[in-house]
């Protein structure tokens, strides 16, 4: 065998305890995957006095002093967000050590500088476990898929908001009832609002719509509509039509003039019960990729928690260490498409609309008119009467985004029109 590989870990929280505990577990059966014995080095913590599992010899509160230590060769960062995981990472691949990180937020908003770091020094950084946790996804986007032409990847990257909807479908509840429960449960954290308001689906968008479309991709590219303002209603009116509500962040390459486009957006959606990822509940993930030799994929599991994500974070960190020992690494960023971004204002959508009218002769003249002045066609209509008032529920055609936004504004302002009572977005 060759010379011992050895791994510095910066963090040591839900993640990065159970990777600590898993290289020591599963030492042996690393070591042989690799063909080099797989040895920790250190870890890096804020607190060493709460890491009881862990060999103290091991821990450190100096994380950039573990990182340049000369008898490191590969880093764990597991820390998150943006400082101090993005100095460390630059340090370690300037010194010449690959890195495996779960670090969405940093490769959303400045994966950029870290690949040219990485390809400059000719080391690996590699990410499986930033997007849903411990499904097998990016590396599939990034070497399996390499030959095929990707249209479209429609997710449920966000468990937290899964498993609030979940809820909300299967008992009535309104979004506060809900997210009470996920909070009491531990699936939200204390404040909600990463998850709640679309934050960590969009930084995961991001990901995902680099990959699948060879395009640098950063989460303010990415728009974000979170899950605060679905009611009841909402799903209800979803649940009458067959469909149910998921927040989904889907990455689309569009035809546009000039040529194509990449289209990227997280946002509240209803999707009929028979698409694939209706009946992914509770806080799982599911991707699902639509190429044009492979057909359509779906990737489905555990995208949060300790073990599943440690479980994709040591995928990565065999992988790194078997290409170090090859002396070469694998497949960087692939950015040559760079195609453009495509404004969420001219991206084709189609909403659900429901409102209350008066029922009366030239009601449905005013509100058709509203649609038709924006260009705006209507594909289904439902009326359900109430008195001399009635229920109107409409699905649109696809058109772009800012024309339909126009059309339920200028539906408020309709005398006729006692109020719009859901909007939202259909897909699938
Ligand atoms: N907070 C995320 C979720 C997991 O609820 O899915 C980490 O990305």
């Amino acid at each position: 065998m060759s010379a011992a590989m050895k791994v510095a870990v910066l963090g040591c929280g839900v993640v990065g305890s159970q990777v600590v505990r898993l290289i020591g577990k599963q030492a042996a059966e690393l070591s042989a995957r690799i063909g080099a014995p797989l040895e920790l080095a250190g870890v890096a913590v804020r607190r060493p006095k709460r890491h009881v599992d862990v060999d103290p010899a091991l821990l450190t509160t100096d994380p950039m002093a573990l990182v340049e230590r000369r008898d490191v060769d590969l880093v764990v960062e597991v820390i998150g967000g943006i400082e101090p995981a993005r100095s460390l990472i630059l340090a370690a691949i300037a010194c010449g050590k690959s890195v495996v990180t779960a670090n969405k937020a940093l490769l959303a908003e400045d994966g950029a500088t870290l690949h040219a770091a990485a390809r400059a020094a000719g080391v690996d950084l590699y990410y499986e476990a930033s997007v849903a946790g411990a499904i097998p996804l990016l590396r599939p986007l990034r070497e399996s898929l390499a030959g095929d032409h990707l249209r479209r990847v429609v997710g449920i990257v966000n468990g937290t908001t899964n498993y609030i909807l979940s809820r909300m479908d299967a008992t009535g509840a309104g979004f506060s009832e809900a997210l009470e429960e996920a909070t009491a449960l531990g699936y939200a954290e204390a404040d909600p609002s990463a998850d709640v308001d679309g934050f960590d689906a969009a930084a995961k968008a991001a990901i995902l719509a680099g990959l699948a479309f060879h395009t640098r991709v950063t989460a303010a590219d990415v728009h974000r509509e979170g899950i605060a303002d679905v009611t009841a209603a909402d799903v209800a009116s979803a649940k009458a039509m067959g469909s149910t509500v998921k927040l989904l962040a889907i990455c689309e390459r569009v035809s546009a003039p000039g040529g194509d486009a990449v289209s990227v957006r997280v946002h509240p959606a209803m999707i009929p019960r028979t698409h694939p990822l209706a009946g992914v509940n509770d806080a799982f993930n599911a991707v699902f990729v639509e190429a044009e030799s492979a057909g359509e994929l779906m990737f489905y599991g555990r995208g949060a928690g300790g073990p599943p994500t440690a479980s994709a974070v040591l995928g990565d960190l065999v992988a790194v260490a078997r290409n170090r020992l090859a002396g070469a690494p694998g497949p960087g960023e692939s950015a040559y498409a760079d195609l453009p971004i495509r404004p969420m204002g001219l991206t084709d959508t189609s909403y659900h609309i429901s409102m209350d009218v008066a029922d009366r002769a030239g009601v449905l003249a005013a509100v058709a008119t509203a649609f038709a002045e924006h260009g705006v066609s209507i594909s289904t209509l439902r009326q359900e009467g109430r008195g001399d008032q009635a229920t109107l529920v409409m699905v649109t055609h696809v058109a772009p985004d800012s024309a339909l936004a126009a059309t339920v504004d200028d539906l408020r302002k309709l005398d006729v029109v006692r109020g719009v009572t859901s909007v939202m977005r259909v897909e699938g």
